[in-house]
């Protein structure tokens, strides 16, 4: 087999961006590890991102800001291992690319070396263009993330609703021209009015992956978890529970638990003789 028809039909930047002109949906997660990865690519889901969301959801942080350079390497270069078909971005975390181009650069290119990345993701607008333009000269593509980026929840004063004021919103429109401008193929709009995130998919060419942003956006994008119900106290207004996965979990332990007490697990099935 040749090196260019070794893998099955996956998702690329191209075969994403294709599908706004096609008015096809497009369908993101987050997903942090080998066991979900493997899932996840058996399902219809177009881009895995293995976010700094990784931060409160599995490493138990208040917030996305501890998360570090070598967390989100190990994690992935797990979902890496055994995802074959989605498209895999990996968040760039707090003050990895913010610095400077060459640091920008430098930590891309580690995560798509050493974890597999085929795109990162930085969250920020206008100011970050030059960071944006030196990745995609080197052949990184870039995905923008834009509204409410959670790496400057200290700045922002928490999670709050971003664009809802005349400057805000027209500041939002400048950052996403200039993000498209400057290369990046797709812009995550997060915690955004929906009429605002209608009028930023119509203005960029390149799709928008809402969160919190409505229904008009060209995709959407769910942590994992949250969609699968994980946390019965997490219920944010933009999150829809697809499943009540904690519930089950918890039934299944306690049932396990229960039956080893009263000694009926193992059973003769699960014993060698
Ligand atoms: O880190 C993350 O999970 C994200 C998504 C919520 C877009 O950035």
């Amino acid at each position: 087999m040749s090196r260019y028809h070794g893998k099955k039909a996956s998702q690329s930047v191209l075969t994403i961006q294709a599908k706004k002109e096609k008015s096809e949906k497009i369908t993101m997660v987050t997903c942090y590890d080998a066991a979900f990865a493997r899932l996840v690519d058996q399902c219809d889901i177009d881009i895995v991102l293995v976010g700094d969301s990784l931060g409160n959801v599995i490493l138990g942080f208040e917030d996305t800001t501890k998360v570090t350079m070598d967390h989100m390497l190990h994690h992935a270069a797990c979902v890496r291992r055994t995802l074959t078909r989605p498209l895999l971005c990996v968040d760039m975390p707090f003050l990895s690319y913010q610095v400077c181009v060459k640091q920008s650069l430098a930590n891309a290119a580690k995560l798509v070396q050493e974890g597999g990345a085929q795109c990162v993701k930085m969250e920020g607008g206008q100011s970050l263009c030059p960071q944006v333009e030196a990745l995609v000269e080197a052949g990184i593509p870039v995905m923008g993330h834009i509204g409410l980026t959670p790496q400057k929840v200290h700045a922002m004063g928490g999670y709050k609703v971003q664009g809802r004021d005349a400057k805000r919103r027209e500041e939002l429109k400048e950052d996403a021209l200039a993000l498209e401008r400057s290369g990046v193929f797709a812009i995550v709009l997060e915690l955004v009015p929906s009429d605002l995130a209608e009028e930023i998919s119509q203005l960029v060419k390149i799709p928008t992956i809402g969160i919190g942003a409505g229904k008009h956006c060209d995709g959407q994008v769910l942590v994992l978890h949250d969609l699968l119900g994980f946390e019965q106290s997490f219920s944010p207004k933009f999150v829809k529970k697809y499943a009540n996965a904690g519930s089950f979990i918890k039934e299944s332990l306690n049932l396990f638990s229960k039956e080893v007490r009263e000694a009926s697990f193992p059973a003769d099935e699960h014993s060698f003789f």
